[in-house]
């Protein structure tokens, strides 16, 4: 770590896992450059303070109830942890810039600002009233955050529902590279509550002092940036891929199981065929048998990470994965409930990634140039699966179908064939160019000195 340069930040994650491996990203590299470390957290989903010794951590109560956590519906818990959560953070803050104002000599900093996400719809106008200037972190790619605030119009304007089925490919105009049908995956759920939501998360994003894009870089979203600098007029900083300067995750909320390196280990070079869905999505019996099915018949070993409440029935969560095909996996598969991702992914054992293409998942991929399979459940997993098979073409798209034979034939076009060929010279390009970035001169290497100096300045 640089010499402390007597600056605090304050962090307030998103208590999710997509957010607080970001979060805590960005917290290791402020940190090596002397700023000293606050982060105020929900009991729910806290991070783990004992693997992050050199940080503070603040629990404040969500007053949420563990069948409230436990839902699927993001929008729904966001609303709740906005709802419970203003009041204990307001005081939570107020008490911490008291108490560091009552400190003298070498034990006082200052704290030049709070950084959270977002997501977090309460926050603005409380940094304002503390005179504490506000950073929104964002996990998303630039442009789903820049043009998905359009999402309630194109609801209201026309397209749901949408009747001409042959119609479905037709590119949305002004969500691209967004299909029609995409589309009508991301509106599906009666969303009011969603709606409002949104146009709170614009109003107080375009209120902050700036935008930082963590998992982001220019390269990724060179037209996207120029258009969001114009709509939010704040400072933008994208400074991704973040995790590449403190590789692998000590932030994971899960158990993670390292057994699976020694089994890639026998494994032969890009022969694995390497498949999550991140920390929230959840599949249905029959998906999971006809994903088991596809991976099974394709004959290329893999490596499956089920997480224990990720495959369900109706709404029951299914604990056991059936045992039957367990029996049939021998030394073909391997399961785990969480894996070491990023470590996973640099191996060279892996193959392709059948993924949901959370844009975490989907940049640590392009990062470490691991080809995928895409298949996007919800939001903007969508508007990535389409970058990745669409306009970057370094993947294949599976179009939602679920079918054991259509698994079994994408993965022997990615692994076997011409075209599976072509898509990893491609990818070999992007993860170049991507990697370039971080590197020292690179775009993101100076978009995060200038946060820096931009931060050290309040
Ligand atoms: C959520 C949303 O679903 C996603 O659409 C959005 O882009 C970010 O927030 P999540 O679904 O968890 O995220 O997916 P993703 O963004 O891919 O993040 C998952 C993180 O967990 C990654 O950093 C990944 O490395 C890590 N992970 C995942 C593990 O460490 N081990 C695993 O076994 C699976």
């Amino acid at each position: 770590m640089d010499k402390s340069n007597g600056l605090r930040v304050i962090l307030f994650p998103l208590p999710l896992q997509g957010c607080i491996n970001p979060m805590i990203q960005l917290a290791k590299i402020l940190h090596s450059r002397g700023f000293s470390i606050t982060v105020i957290h929900t009991r729910f989903n806290a991070p783990k303070a004992s693997s992050h010794p050199l940080f503070t951590f603040l629990q404040i109560q969500d007053g949420l109830s563990e069948t409230e956590t436990s839902t699927h519906d993001v929008t729904l818990l966001l609303t709740l942890l906005n709802r419970s959560c203003e009041s204990p953070f307001r005081e939570c803050l107020t008490k911490l810039l008291q108490s560091a104002d009552s400190k003298t000599g070498e034990e006082k900093q200052r704290n030049c600002c709070l950084i959270d996400e977002a997501g977090w719809i309460f926050t603005q106008p409380i940094a304002k009233s503390l005179n504490l200037p506000r950073l929104v972190l964002n996990t998303y790619k630039v442009s789903f955050f820049r043009d998905h605030f359009v999402l309630p119009q194109l609801r209201r304007e026309m397209y749901l529902p949408l009747q001409d089925s042959e119609k479905d490919d037709d590119p949305v105009q002004e969500f691209p590279p967004l299909r029609k049908k995409d589309l009508l995956q991301i509106l599906d759920k009666e969303t009011e509550q969603l709606d409002c939501y949104l146009k709170m998360i614009l109003e107080t994003t375009k209120a902050s002092s700036g935008l930082i894009f963590v998992s982001s870089c220019e390269e990724l979203d060179q037209d996207s940036l120029s258009q969001a600098r114009e709509d939010f007029q704040v400072p933008i900083f994208t400074i991704g891929p973040s995790h590449s300067y403190f590789p692998g995750s000590s932030s994971s909320l899960f158990t993670v199981d390292d057994t699976c390196i020694p089994w890639l280990d026998k494994q032969e070079d890009k022969s694995v065929i390497y498949v999550s869905f991140g920390s929230i999505a959840t599949i249905g019996e029959a998906e999971f048998m006809e994903i088991a099915w596809g991976l099974r018949n394709s004959n290329q070993p893999f490596l499956w990470v089920v997480r224990d409440d990720s495959v369900v029935h109706g709404t029951e969560r299914i604990d056991a994965i059936p045992k039957k095909f367990i029996e049939q996996l021998h030394e073909k598969g391997k399961i785990v409930n969480w894996a070491p991702q990023q470590e996973v992914l640099k191996h060279r054992a892996i193959g392709g990634f059948l993924t949901h293409n959370g844009w975490n998942s989907t940049v640590e991929s392009v990062f470490e140039g691991v080809p995928m399979i895409c298949l996007p459940f919800v939001w903007d997993q969508l508007l990535n699966a389409r970058f990745v098979s669409d306009v970057w073409m370094v993947g294949l798209h599976l179009e939602g179908r679920i079918e054991r034979n259509v698994i079994e034939g994408v993965i022997r076009r990615l692994l076997s064939e011409a075209e599976g060929k072509a898509i990893r010279e491609r990818m070999e390009l992007l993860k170049e160019k991507v990697g370039r970035s971080v590197k020292p001169k690179g775009s993101s290497y100076r978009s995060l000195q200038h946060l820096i100096d931009y931060i050290s300045s309040f």
